[in-house]
This record gives structure tokens, sequence and C-alpha cells, in this order.
């Protein structure tokens, strides 16, 4: 088959990257990516010399750069990664979120319906059902759940959902949408909490935890995901959505401390901060569907996945060293300076 990974040059699209070619030899993988500051060419630097691996550099919300992929390429499968992904950047500046999550994500739809497609996969997330009250540890997102988004960047992915169903209904654009939990993992970019934590700790600074710290998050080892959207594009059916997490839930400042107790850093480098405008409570998915229906399993347990990954950072130091070098500077300080 060949398979086009929208966004392949940022966090999970990576991973995903490598899991098809470590996995499935008979697959071509075409990576199509914008390369904006969270896609990096130096994550698929391994991949370049492989026989079945090519990359494109292109935009998903320009209609002619994926009107030519699909001519040149002639994808059986899309999975689409491409996206503005982190929340607090969408609360600061929108639009962006708008134009690559609903535009974007319109086009390559489009462009199904117009060239032919046998799967179009929807990498969403569970941020779509908003969020799970703290006292209530029985409470799971299924994907029956109300879709009730809190930020621009779940407001726009909710969107894009919303498309990809209405194009199943109406054209029989064969898709499927996959809702997963916080990722964690290599080529992780350091804007999001573990990197930030990992990096920020090595070099001695400050650890900004937002409110509280009690806000929970249902980790997920990154190659766990990667395996279920595998599965979900050769075995899962037309027009289902498949929630995907692991029940490793932790709250925000439980999993700061188990970084520093890993790398030997003290807790006093952790700094309360201003919280998060709208900050989720709880996320935590009931993966019951996709584990029945198609017999996928997380391997990665958390306590290994974060000594993994931390592992990962201290053998990587000149991927993230060189991210937190350049413009990402401006950004800490317009984000967290004055917070
Ligand atoms: P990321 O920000 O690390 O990577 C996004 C990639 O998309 C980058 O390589 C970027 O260059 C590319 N991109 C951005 N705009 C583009 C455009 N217009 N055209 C083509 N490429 C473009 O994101 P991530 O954390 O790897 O998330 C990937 C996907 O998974 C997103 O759709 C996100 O909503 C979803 N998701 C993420 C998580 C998580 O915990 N990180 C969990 C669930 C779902
Ligand atoms: O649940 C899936 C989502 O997980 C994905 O859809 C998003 O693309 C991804 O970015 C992630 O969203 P979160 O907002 O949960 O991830 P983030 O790493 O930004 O924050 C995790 C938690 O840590 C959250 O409760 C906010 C908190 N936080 C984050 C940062 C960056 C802090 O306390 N301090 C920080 O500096």
């Amino acid at each position: 088959m060949n398979i086009v990974v929208t966004g392949g040059a940022g966090f999970i699209g990576s991973n995903f990257v490598y899991y098809l070619l470590n996995n499935r030899p008979s697959d071509k993988v075409i990576c199509f990516d914008k390369l904006t500051y969270a896609g990096n060419l130096e994550t698929l630097e391994p991949a370049q010399s492989n026989k079945n691996f090519k990359f494109i550099r292109g935009d998903i919300a320009n209609r002619q750069d994926v009107e030519t992929l699909f001519e040149n390429e002639k994808p059986d499968v899309i999975v689409n990664f491409a996206a503005e992904s982190h929340v607090d950047r969408s609360i600061e500046e929108p639009e962006l979120f708008l134009k690559t999550n609903i535009i974007g994500t319109s086009i390559l739809l489009d462009a199904c319906k117009k060239f032919g497609i046998k799967r179009f996969h929807q990498v969403s997330t569970d941020e779509v059902y908003g969020d799970l009250p703290l006292d209530r540890p029985d409470l799971f997102f299924t994907e029956e759940s109300p879709l009730k988004p809190s930020s621009p960047y779940s407001a726009s992915k909710t969107s894009a959902d919303l498309l990809a169903m209405t194009n199943w209904r109406s054209s029989k654009v064969p898709v499927t949408i996959s809702r997963c939990s916080n990722n964690y993992g290599p080529y992780h970019h350091p804007e999001k909490l573990i990197p930030l934590v990992i990096t920020r700790a090595l070099n001695d600074k400050s650890i900004p935890v937002y409110g509280t710290g009690l806000n929970v998050r249902d980790w997920l080892y990154v190659e766990d995901h990667c395996s279920a959207i595998d599965l979900i594009i050769r075995d899962g059916k037309a027009g289902e959505i498949y929630n995907v997490g692991g029940h490793n839930e932790r709250a925000n400042i439980e999993v700061v401390e188990t970084i520093l107790h890993i790398l030997g850093k003290p807790e006093s480098l952790i700094e309360y901060v201003t919280d998060r405008k709208g900050h989720d409570l709880r996320y935590a998915i009931d993966p019951h569907k996709i584990e029945t229906e198609l017999g996928w399993k997380p391997k990665t347990k958390f306590e290994e996945g974060i000594n993994k990954t931390v592992s990962w950072y201290l053998e990587n130091k000149d991927w993230w060293q060189k991210i937190i070098s350049g413009e990402y500077q401006n950004y800490y300080q317009k984000m967290y300076g004055n917070r």
C-alpha cells in the first residue's frame, strides 16, 4: 500500500513513520509535512535512506499541494496527523489552528472524494470530549460521550472529526477516526509538559506547573498509539470512531516529581504558575471498543515508558538542544515570562 502520513515530521507522525518502516516492509511511506516550527527533518534523517520512504514538503491547507500529492503518489491510505497541536498556543492565536486543522482536513477529504481512497484516517484527540471532574474516578470518555471542547485547539479538532464523519455519510469517503489520550516518548517537542520538564530539569531551570498541579492526564507511550492506528487502518471499519488509551492516569505534579526523581534533580525546581485558561481537569479514556473489536492492547506501562523517554532525551541532547536554542526562547519568554 502507498500510505501518506501527513505531519510525519512531528512527534507522533514521525514515530508512526518508523513504526511502518519497521513493521510493514511491503508498504511505501510518504511523509507530507509543511515543516512548521513543530516539524523537524532531522527527526526523519534515519528514514531518508530507506527505499520505502519519501518526504514531500507541502501544506494540507493548500489545495494545489494536496492535489499534486494525490496525482503523483496515488495514495491508498491517508493518515492525517498534520495539525497545530499545542493548546496554549491556540488560546493566544487561534486562527492558524482553524486553517490547518479544519480547512486542511477538509481539503484532504475533498481530494479523497476527487481521486478516490481506500481509507482516510483522522488522528483525533480525547480533548474533543472536554474534561471529567476530579472527584468522579468512575467516569471515562467513551465514543458516545458528548463533544464539549474547551480550547480553540480542541474545537478545531472536533470540527475536523465532524467533517470527516459528514464526508463518510454524504459521499462515502471511507473514514476512520481515533481519539487518543496524551502521548509521550521520543521526538516530543519541548513545548509540551513531559519533554519541557526533562529538558529544563537537565539545565537546572525552574519547572512551571500550572494551577494546583492536580489536573490529570491519561498517558500513553507513543508506540502504543502507533500500533492502534496501524490496526485501525487495516482492520477498523469505515465510519467508526475508536478511543485509544491505556489507563495510565497521573496528576501533573506526580509526573513532574517522577521525572525529577529519575534525573536526581531537586523538587525545589518546581514553580507553581498561573493556570492555563479553561484548563481541562481530567482526561480518561475507556478503550473497551478498540480492545474488544480489534484486539488492541497497549504494551508499555507508565513507569517503563517514562524511564525510556528520559533515557532517550539524555541520549539525544543534540536533537532538543537545537530546538530550544532558537525561536523557542522567544516563545518561552512570551508564554512564561510574566506568568
Ligand atoms: P506535532 O505538533 O508534534 O506535529 C505536527 C506536525 O504537523 C509537524 O510536523 C508540522 O510541521 C506538521 N504540520 C502542521 N501544519 C501543517 C500543515 N498545514 N500541512 C502539513 N503539515 C503540517 O503534533 P503531535 O503531537 O505529533 O500530534 C499529531 C496529531 O495527533 C495531531 O493531529 C494531534 O491533534 C493528535 N494528537 C496528539 C496527541 C498528543 O499527546 N501529542 C494526543 C492525541 C492526538
Ligand atoms: O489529550 C491529548 C492532547 O494532549 C493532545 O490532543 C494535544 O495535542 C497535546 O498537546 C496534549 O494536550 P495537553 O494540553 O494535555 O498537553 P500539555 O503537554 O500541553 O500539558 C499537559 C498538562 O500539563 C496539562 O494539564 C497542562 C500542564 N502543563 C503543561 C505545560 C506545557 C503544566 O503544568 N506546565 C507546562 O509548562
